[in-house]
């Protein structure tokens, strides 16, 4: 979360979605780095979390609690930087791609999928958004990634791969690295099945994209 938190523009208001206890937002206004945001998810007990949260730091001026699917009761001048942190990229791929307003140069979204991120990083790849940076980490011995991106409506054609990779290739810490191995190994057991039960189609599109992921991570300059 706090991976999400840095990537915060200053200044900025936000919206977190599925924000659950709130802690995001609360953390982003207690450090100053938001004036205000919008703590909001598509369930009531969360909201209730959320606002027990807000109450316990007397935030409630800067927090505004918002019962909503995905984007849907925001309206776009209402934030800035919108983030989503612990859902399936999936979940996040279908919530942005059916929220045309973002598609805007002004904002930023902040996603720090729990699972298939390339899910969300094969939309903004595919609809004109830049993902500026990748961030990982481990946290209870799990890997996670974060990643911001905006708006450019320039669609750039990338390597097969980067929608595993990403960013995270540029990111210097031991970690982005572990991610990246334990991404790879993955689809090497994928395609080690694909080769015995599945289709040769896959097998080939896997074997192309485990073959660049290993240049990706073997030419990683990381920190330790
Ligand atoms: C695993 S929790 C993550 C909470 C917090 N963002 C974090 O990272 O610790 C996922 C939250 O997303 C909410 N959620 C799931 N689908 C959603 C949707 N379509 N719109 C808004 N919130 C959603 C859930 O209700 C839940 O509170």
């Amino acid at each position: 979360m706090l991976m999400a938190a840095r990537m915060v523009r200053k200044g900025s208001s936000v919206a977190d979605i599925g924000t659950d206890h709130a802690y995001l937002p609360a953390y982003l206004i207690l450090n100053g780095i938001s004036p205000k945001a919008l703590a909001c998810d598509v369930r009531k007990g969360p909201l209730e979390n959320a606002g027990k949260t807000v109450e316990h730091y007397g935030i409630e001026k800067e927090i505004t609690l918002r019962l909503s699917d995905g984007f849907d009761e925001i309206e776009p001048f209402e934030a800035d930087d919108f983030i989503m942190c612990g859902m399936g990229g999936t979940l996040m791929e279908q919530l942005v791609s059916r929220t045309y307003w973002l598609k805007d140069k002004r904002k930023r979204i902040i996603v720090q999928p729990q699972s298939h991120a390339e899910d969300i990083r094969r939309f903004f790849v595919e609809n004109g958004f830049e993902i500026l940076f990748e961030d990982a980490c481990i946290d209870s011995g799990k890997l996670y990634c974060a990643m911001a991106a905006e708006y450019t409506g320039e669609i750039t054609v990338k390597p097969l791969s980067y929608i595993y990779s990403g960013e995270l290739s540029k990111c210097q810490k031991k970690e982005a690295k572990l991610f990246l191995e334990n991404i790879n190994s993955r689809l090497k057991k994928k395609l080690e099945a694909e080769k015995v039960h599945g289709c040769a189609e896959n097998a080939e599109y896997l074997e192309k994209v485990t073959a660049e992921l290993e240049e990706t991570i073997n030419g990683m300059q990381t920190d330790s």
